[in-house]
């Protein structure tokens, strides 16, 4: 009698130790990963749009403040990938998802609040907040708080900050992201298992807006100080790469 009253109890026990491990499981992973990856990318586009914003030496406050770069990432993931994350719970995204999605959010919006007084400086055009520096921080600070991996990547020929250095996996993956037969549209992922590990690599193709500081002529010095890598529209720039526990 005490036994069957005991049961569910001790059920409801283990599925709620099982829960967080089921989370990650295989195609979750990759989805969440993916989905992280994006995330990472939208932000990256919502500084890129608002740069001449930012570069602007004739206005002091910009207006571009932790809240309202939020409105336009969360504008641009769900033009990507159809989730609102107003709405994570309805949207049928994973649990894992739905716990990490927010704090890479949050971290991204650390990312432009810590760079308020930059962004803010009367008087000075290019500042150093682009968004590759908001892709290297924000990733960094997202691995920093939840354990996941993240990182903005490159190949070695193109890399500027040490801290992007391709690891072995990711040096391989990007050689078949960068032929010319990729799909460049629709954010087209590639994923493998490795260890016990799901990795997922979201590639960035150089467009029109990268040209000035990536483009030719190759050698001369880009208002970043950083020498331009002579690459085409088109070319790959580098990954989005996350890695996360397959069970
Ligand atoms: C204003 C100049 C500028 C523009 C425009 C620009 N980048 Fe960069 N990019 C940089 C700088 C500076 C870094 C190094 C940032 C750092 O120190 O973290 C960088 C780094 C990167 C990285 C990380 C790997 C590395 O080398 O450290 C990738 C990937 C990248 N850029 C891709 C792009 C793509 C794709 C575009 C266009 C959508 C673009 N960049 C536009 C200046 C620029």
């Amino acid at each position: 009698m005490i036994r069957r009253r005991l049961l569910p109890v001790l059920g409801v026990f283990l599925i709620s130790l099982l829960g967080p491990i089921q989370a990650f499981a295989g195609d979750d992973a990759v989805e969440t990963g993916r989905l992280l990856a994006i995330l990472l990318d939208a932000g990256r586009g919502a500084v890129a749009a608002n740069q001449p914003l930012i570069n602007d030496a004739t206005k002091g406050d910009k207006g571009f403040t932790p809240d309202v770069f939020a409105q336009q990432l969360a504008e641009k993931f769900k033009g990507r990938t159809g989730v609102d994350l107003g709405n994570l719970k309805g949207s049928g995204v994973p649990a894992s998802a739905q716990k990490l999605l927010p704090e890479l959010v949050a971290a991204a919006k650390k990312t432009v609040a810590d760079n308020q007084a930059t962004i803010n400086k009367p008087g000075v055009g290019y500042k150093g907040f682009t968004p590759a520096h908001f892709g290297t921080q924000t990733a960094a600070e997202f691995s920093a708080k939840t354990n996941v991996y993240m990182k903005q990547t490159t190949t070695d020929a193109l890399l500027r900050n040490q801290k992007n250095k391709a690891d072995a996996f990711e040096a391989g993956i990007m050689k078949k992201l960068g032929d010319s037969g990729y799909p460049r549209q629709g954010d087209k992922i590639m994923s493998e298992t490795v260890g016990g590990d799901v990795r997922v690599m979201l590639p960035l193709f150089y467009g029109k807006g990268c040209m000035g500081c990536h483009g030719e002529p190759k050698g001369e010095t880009d208002v970043s100080g950083y020498k331009k890598e002579g690459a085409k529209e088109g070319d790959l720039g580098g990954a989005v790469s996350v890695k996360l526990p397959a069970k």
